[in-house]
């Protein structure tokens, strides 16, 4: 048996709870990680509380469960050890220090978890250490994602909207590797934070409202849901881009038609969750280029007050799970 924090039921935090479960057991393929570090992300309380971006709350029903979560182990990011592996296992030794991300898979809120040997994963380096690791992929690798599809080159001018979240703190730091000039949006407290990961410019949304900002960005990355496709192309130069990573359903079904008719490119919809994406965020983590953001490390048993606190939509960067 080991330890798993399960959702009860689709709400609050307080359908967290931390109950016995049967140990996964690897298959032929398949390494056992005996999770060092997990995280609370914006997945997760989107999941647990069905709170989903307008007009995707039926579809999530249909996807996670109707009436509650059918896999009710959430998280989607590990970093841990390799305690067993299948037969087959050739990538992976007993012992070995791993990152996963295993997206709607889920279960990493637990002791163990099991991925395939060829899924979204990869050795830590010796650089880093398990929390550092375990906040890697949701941000990172999402952001990198929509940058690679709007295509964003050095030079260019991007606003990232939410340069204070998990995703929107590793954007401000892989748009401003690229050689971009980043303008981010936050409030009064990140500004310096945001302004430290490499933003030329930060925004207060409390004192200034983006919308009135002169259209002449050639990337904007939504991260918030704070505005909608219409407003965000409303803020680019012609032929700009905007990676509207929090959109709602009409932004997926109506973005293509309604930013090229305009003479723009939008990009909505899930990211890809490409295990080269790890590994870059990985590598670029171990030489330093890229740092996640952590507001706090809790213990396993404070696991629903991570909830809460994503919840909030407030967190600075990633809410780190230490596991004894
Ligand atoms: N499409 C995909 O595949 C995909 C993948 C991952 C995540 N997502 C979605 O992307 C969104 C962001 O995820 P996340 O994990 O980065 O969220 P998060 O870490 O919870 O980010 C919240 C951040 O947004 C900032 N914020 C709140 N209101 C704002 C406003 N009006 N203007 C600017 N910033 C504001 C907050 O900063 P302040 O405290 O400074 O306000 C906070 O730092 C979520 O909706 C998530 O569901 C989508």
């Amino acid at each position: 048996m080991m330890k798993a924090a399960i959702c009860t039921g689709y709400g609050s935090a307080d359908v967290v709870r931390i109950v016995d479960v049967p140990k996964p057991v690897p298959g032929d393929y398949d390494i056992l990680i005996r999770v060092r570090a997990t995280t609370v992300t914006s997945g997760d309380w989107r999941i647990r509380s069905l709170e989903m971006p307008p007009g995707f709350g039926l579809i999530a029903r249909l996807i996670f469960g109707i009436t509650k979560p059918r896999q009710p182990i959430l998280g989607s990011e590990v970093a841990g050890e390799v305690e067993a592996v299948g037969k087959d296992v050739s990538k992976f030794r007993v012992g070995d220090r791993v990152v996963a991300f295993d997206g709607l898979g889920l279960r990493c809120h637990a002791e163990f978890k099991c991925i395939r040997q060829s899924g979204n994963g990869g050795r830590i380096p010796d650089q880093l250490g398990f929390t550092t690791a375990a906040a890697l992929p949701f941000g990172g690798t999402t952001a990198m994602d929509f940058l690679r599809r709007v295509g964003l080159t050095a030079g260019e001018k991007i606003l990232v909207i939410g340069a204070s979240g998990s995703v929107g703190s590793a954007a401000v730091q892989l748009a401003r590797h690229q050689g971009a000039q980043v303008t981010g949006v936050c409030s009064a407290a990140n500004v310096e934070m945001v302004s430290s990961l490499g933003a030329e410019r930060v925004i207060d949304y409390g004192k200034e409202d983006v919308t009135s900002l002169d259209p002449n960005f050639d990337v904007v990355m939504e991260t918030v849901g704070a505005l909608n496709l219409t407003q965000a192309l409303r803020l680019l130069r012609s032929g700009g881009r905007a990676a509207m990573i929090a959109g709602g359903l009409s932004d997926m079904l109506t973005g293509s038609w309604k930013s090229k008719s305009r003479g723009f490119k939008a990009v909505v919809g899930p990211a890809a969750e490409k295990q080269e994406d790890l590994q870059e965020i990985v590598a670029l983590a171990a030489k330093g280029i890229f740092r996640p953001v952590i507001e706090h490390t809790y213990a396993f048993e404070q696991i629903a007050e991570a909830h809460r606190r994503v919840q909030q939509r407030r967190k600075r960067g990633n809410l780190v799970i230490t596991l004894a």
